[in-house]
């Protein structure tokens, strides 16, 4: 089977976002062998001085290269993250900059960037708890998905999102929850 690898910046147990990303990876196990990259352990930091130095010395975290081998080489991949002041959580930045590597991620033409990652599409799975919908100006995640999904020659970006959901009751959260995932499911089982 295909590789899809599921990227979980999920920080909350009882996680909601987890919890439709948990539908969505069932449905995909049929069809996929799924790799988890867990971002929430605290392991995943931003480069500084030193890591940037250690990079161009191509001195490179042995752990980094390999997540970056599997992004790049995955056929697809889930992005599971809540909606963290007005964006993603900052882990996920920092994981990607750890990830985009020269050679394995992109290449470098002499006069451009060209993608080096296998996958055609990345699902990003976010609840919102304001009422935010995705292509909103205020919503700042989609945005940077799709231009880092070019980087990396990604032609696509969708979102799943259920928002609202710290102006709701428990009841309706969870049925807000559930209308989401009906009205994916089609959807899901195609990608
Ligand atoms: C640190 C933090 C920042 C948040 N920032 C926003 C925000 O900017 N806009 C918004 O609509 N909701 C925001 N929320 C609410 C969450 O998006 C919402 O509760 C979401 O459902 C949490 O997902 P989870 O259950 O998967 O953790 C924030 C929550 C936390 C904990």
């Amino acid at each position: 089977m295909e590789k899809l690898l599921f990227i979980d910046a999920c920080m909350r147990d009882n996680s909601r976002t987890k919890k439709l990303a948990n539908f969505v990876l069932e449905k995909l196990a049929k069809n996929y062998t799924i790799q988890t990259i867990d971002l929430t352990q605290g392991d995943i930091l931003p480069l500084n001085k030193e890591t940037l130095e250690q990079r161009f010395d191509n001195n490179i975290d042995e752990k980094f290269v390999n997540y970056a081998k599997m992004f790049s080489h995955a056929e697809r991949i889930v992005i599971a993250a809540p909606f963290w002041d007005m964006s993603f959580p900052a882990v996920l930045k920092a994981f990607f900059e750890q990830i985009s590597l020269l050679n394995i991620t992109f290449k470098d033409c002499e006069k451009k960037c060209e993608g080096l990652c296998r996958a055609q599409k990345i699902l990003y799975i976010t609840t919102r708890g304001m009422k935010i919908r995705t292509g909103s100006k205020l919503e700042q995640a989609t945005p940077y998905l799709k231009a880092f999904a070019h980087l990396c020659g990604i032609k696509k970006v969708y979102t799943i999102s259920a928002n609202n959901l710290d102006y709701l009751s428990p009841n309706d959260v969870n049925e807000k929850l559930k209308k989401v995932m009906k009205r994916n499911a089609k959807f899901i089982e195609n990608f």
